[in-house]
């Protein structure tokens, strides 16, 4: 037994070490600092329709049938959305609509990630750091089939309806599972979605197309309020070229090939209008005026360069900054940099039909727009750093860390989650730093301040 353990153990620390260098993904020192180029977006959406399509639409194209779910489904109305139909029943992360084979199915949405809570409230549009998929999602896909299978026959319109989602929720399945509570591996679900997709018409195909690393890395998720100042999408700045099929691309999940695709995607740029108008919460206690007026001056000499200017005269320089210069942890990079993804999404029906977007990888991070953060805490693109004080001074982040998990146990002072430094990482919400993927190193640029201009730049980002 003991054996087995410390073989277990060997394996995965070679495992480990393994991604960090992984072929072709040293450190690239060629480079600091790249401009990313904006890129053609359409224009003449409907914001009130986008959201209507997100809380409503058929993006997901296939799911759980409706009549199979509604038995397990509580009486409660959901309050945070407050839909209209059976969608009144159903909670805001997920939406009843209608397969295209017209059967009622069940499934996640947007929002499942992309609404967070705040002093109990729901936001939309702020990031979901409250996620835990550290259980395997294996038995769930298997007794949903089971499930489905036993009520419906195999050639009924139910189980048409369902088959796509279970197919691709049982190939991505054994990718997702996490070993930090909080973060979220869309990434890798997305990867293991496409893996089992035939790039030009989205179909279906049981042998996989590319090999995916047994780790999986996961992250923080980014609050949608920024998306109108970005001109590349996610952490690394990977997605460009047309926003309304990069954020369509959670429909890997469940569509059930391009010509599926096609009608939902246009649907899209109402939801890009949506976000063009998408605001961050305000801050809602008191700012000091003098002292925030202090921490802009700080502001604009230490930090613009790379995160714009906000106030009257805005202004946001979209920089991808490189892993030697921003230091922070590498392994989300390079594994984007690294993964069959990239040639996938390259050669697939998202890059070869109009209108066009791609991916383009490479070894850094966007600098992202500052609106609203202190909303968005935990901070860096794998949330390792529990408040905006600790970001600038790094020798207060804490290796282990623990917060409560209740949204309204918020700390004004520092930004960011009240949190206990522990000795060993234990507890439901617990963050360990040591973890591969989820360093809290990197970003020393708050480290030159002042305690008082540090105070007086976290008063500033109040503001924001
Ligand atoms: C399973 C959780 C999950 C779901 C469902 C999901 N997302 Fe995301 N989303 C994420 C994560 C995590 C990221 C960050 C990935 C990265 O940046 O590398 C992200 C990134 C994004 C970004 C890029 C933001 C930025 O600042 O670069 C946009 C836009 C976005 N998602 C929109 C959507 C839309 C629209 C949907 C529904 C069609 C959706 N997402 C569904 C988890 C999710
Ligand atoms: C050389 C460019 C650069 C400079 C200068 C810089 N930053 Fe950053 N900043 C970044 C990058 C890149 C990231 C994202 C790093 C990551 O996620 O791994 C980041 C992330 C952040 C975040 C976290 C964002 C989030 O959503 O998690 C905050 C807050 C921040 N910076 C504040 C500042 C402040 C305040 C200053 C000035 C003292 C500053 N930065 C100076 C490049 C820079």
């Amino acid at each position: 037994m003991r054996k087995i353990l410390i073989f277990a153990i060997i394996s995965t620390l070679i495992a480990c070490n393994a991604y960090r260098e992984l072929p072709g993904s040293k450190v690239d020192d060629n480079w600091k600092v790249k401009p990313i180029p904006p890129s053609a977006q359409q224009e003449g959406g409907d914001p009130a329709a986008g959201l209507d399509y997100l809380i409503y639409g058929d993006y997901i194209g296939s799911g759980v049938p409706y009549e199979f779910f509604k038995k397990k489904m509580s009486n409660q109305p959901d309050t945070v959305l407050r839909r209209e139909g059976e969608n009144a029943y159903v909670g805001y992360g997920a939406t009843v609509f209608t397969a295209p084979n017209g059967v009622k199915v069940v499934n996640g949405n947007c929002f499942t990630c992309h609404a967070g809570k705040l002093n109990g409230e729901v936001v939309l549009g702020l990031g979901n750091s409250f996620s835990d998929y550290r259980k395997s999602l294996k038995p769930m896909a298997r007794l949903m089939r089971l499930g489905v299978g036993l009520k419906y026959d195999k050639d009924s319109d139910e189980w048409k309806a369902f088959e796509d989602f279970s197919n691709y929720f049982r190939e991505m399945a054994p990718y997702i599972q996490v070993n930090q509570a909080g973060a979220n591996p869309a990434f890798r679900l997305a990867e293991a979605c496409m893996n089992h997709r035939n790039p030009a018409d989205l179909t279906y195909k049981k042998a996989p197309n590319y090999e995916m690393m047994d780790y999986t890395i996961a992250t923080d998720v980014p609050p949608l309020w920024n998306v109108k100042k970005k001109n590349a999408l996610y952490y690394n700045g990977i997605g460009r070229g047309d926003f309304t099929k990069l954020l369509f691309q959670a429909s890997v999940l469940g569509i059930p090939d391009s010509t599926a695709a096609r009608q939902a995607v246009n649907r899209f740029r109402d939801v890009v209008a949506w976000l063009m108008e998408l605001e961050p919460p305000p801050y809602p206690g008191p700012v000091d005026g003098q002292l925030a007026a202090k921490g802009e001056t700080v502001f604009n000499d230490h930090c613009s360069k790379c995160h714009g200017t906000y106030g009257s005269e805005e202004s946001y320089p979209n920089k991808l900054i490189s892993l030697a210069l921003v230091k922070t942890d590498p392994l989300y990079a390079n594994y984007a940099f690294n993964s069959g993804i990239v040639g996938w999404y390259n050669s697939s029906w998202f890059a070869n039909t109009e209108p066009r977007s791609y991916f383009e990888p490479n070894l850094g991070y966007v600098a992202p727009p500052l609106d609203g953060i202190w909303a968005s805490a935990p901070y860096l693109h794998n949330g390792a750093v529990p408040t905006v004080e600790a970001l600038l001074d790094s020798a207060k982040r804490p290796t282990y860390w623990s917060r409560s998990g209740r949204s309204d146990d918020y700390n004004h002072r520092e930004l960011g989650w009240n949190y206990t430094a522990l000795e060993t990482p234990e507890g439901d919400w617990a963050f360990d730093t040591t973890l591969p993927g989820y360093s809290n190193k990197g970003h020393y640029f708050g480290d030159k301040l002042s305690e008082e201009e540090r105070s007086a730049v976290v008063e500033y980002l109040k503001t924001l």
